[in-house]
């Protein structure tokens, strides 16, 4: 348990992840942010109202706008911004998002910099950078102190499909997938076991790629659904990294993380395995891809660089 958890955005991934963190009792405090007036007060009293429900002591608060009440915050979590709705890339959000969460990060910062920051916010890769940028200037802020989460979303709906496929339960299943978060993202099947048994083993390769593009397309999946994008097992996902991170677990898990010479990439945030622990990313696991894999990461990767520049020519960072 750390002392004090701070959601910003009190929307449906905030809310959620709020909910989450509490009910798990990861913190002392949860503080939840929201610039809509008592959004985060009423989403956080009906919170703490569950708490001899759940068993937690987990005190949740919200606030509008007060980033004092942040002060000291361990960790972070940034889904401030709009989601997409049909028809939208989460690429279509950048201008207005990268706005949003460059005001935020800089008064996140003047009370807590030494948190770790985890950014939501979409395009994901893209924001996670913004958010580095606008911290750094501020402070000398480890690279390891600012990660994207994506990646254990992503691969919690590649597990699901599997499940699904298999009939198999889905916490039977380990895997990883990398790249960025979004159509290109590189769920990987040679990485992927259930209780130790290859999937290669278990599943045809026609059954793996189209589990594949669904999970590529899951977020999208849901958007066409509901008009909005998800928000259950986007706030688990986050709650899965806070997690590990609060605890020091030193789980491996994908994230996005900033690159300087891994996987032959520079300054660019993308999805890779790290360990996750008590400083943030504790070390990036650089594992063997083949040509395959390496190809559809570096297209990924040349996806992001492109994001990456729409924001550079902005120049709102
Ligand atoms: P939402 O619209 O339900 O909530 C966003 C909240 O941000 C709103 O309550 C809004 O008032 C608040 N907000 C906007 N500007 C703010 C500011 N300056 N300060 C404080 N709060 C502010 O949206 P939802 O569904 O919660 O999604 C949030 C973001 O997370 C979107 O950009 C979405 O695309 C992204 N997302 C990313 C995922 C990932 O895997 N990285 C997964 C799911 C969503
Ligand atoms: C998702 O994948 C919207 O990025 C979000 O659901």
């Amino acid at each position: 348990m750390v002392n004090k958890i701070t959601v910003i955005g009190a929307g449906n991934v905030g809310a959620t992840v709020a909910n989450d963190v509490a009910i798990k009792n990861l913190a002392e405090e949860v503080i939840l942010i929201d610039i809509v007036e008592n959004l985060a007060e009423g989403k956080a009293l009906d919170m703490w109202e569950s708490s001899s429900i759940w068993g937690f002591h987990s005190r949740v608060k919200g606030v509008t706008n007060d980033y004092a009440a942040s002060k000291d915050s361990d960790i972070i979590v940034i889904t401030a911004g709009k989601p997409r709705k049909p028809g939208m890339s989460r690429d279509d959000l950048i201008s207005t998002n990268a706005k949003i969460v460059n005001i935020i990060a800089t008064e996140l910062i003047k009370y807590s910099p030494n948190a770790i920051f985890i950014v939501v916010t979409n395009p994901l890769d893209v924001m996670t950078y913004a958010v580095y940028k606008t911290v750094s200037k501020y402070v000398d802020k480890p690279r390891t102190q600012v990660f994207g989460m994506a990646g254990t979303l992503d691969v919690a709906r590649y597990k699901a499909f599997i499940a699904e496929a298999l009939n198999v339960s889905p916490d039977n299943i380990q895997a990883l997938l990398m790249g960025g978060h979004g159509d290109t993202m590189v769920p990987l099947p040679r990485y992927t076991s259930i209780g130790g048994v290859p999937l290669t083993q278990l599943m045809d390769k026609e059954t793996i790629d189209k589990i594949i593009v669904r999970t590529q397309k899951g977020g999208g999946e849901i958007v066409q659904l509901l008009g909005t994008s998800a928000w259950y097992a986007p706030g688990a996902a986050i709650m899965q990294v806070v997690e590990a991170v609060a605890l020091n677990k030193r789980e491996i898990l994908p994230v996005c993380a900033y690159l300087n010479g891994e996987y032959g990439y520079k300054d660019i945030y993308i999805g890779v395995p790290v360990i996750l622990g008590k400083n943030g990313i504790e070390k990036v696991v650089e594992i063997e891809l083949n040509e395959e894999e390496r190809a559809a990461f570096d297209r990924s990767a040349e996806h992001v660089k492109e994001v990456m520049k729409v924001l550079d020519d902005m120049a709102i960072i």
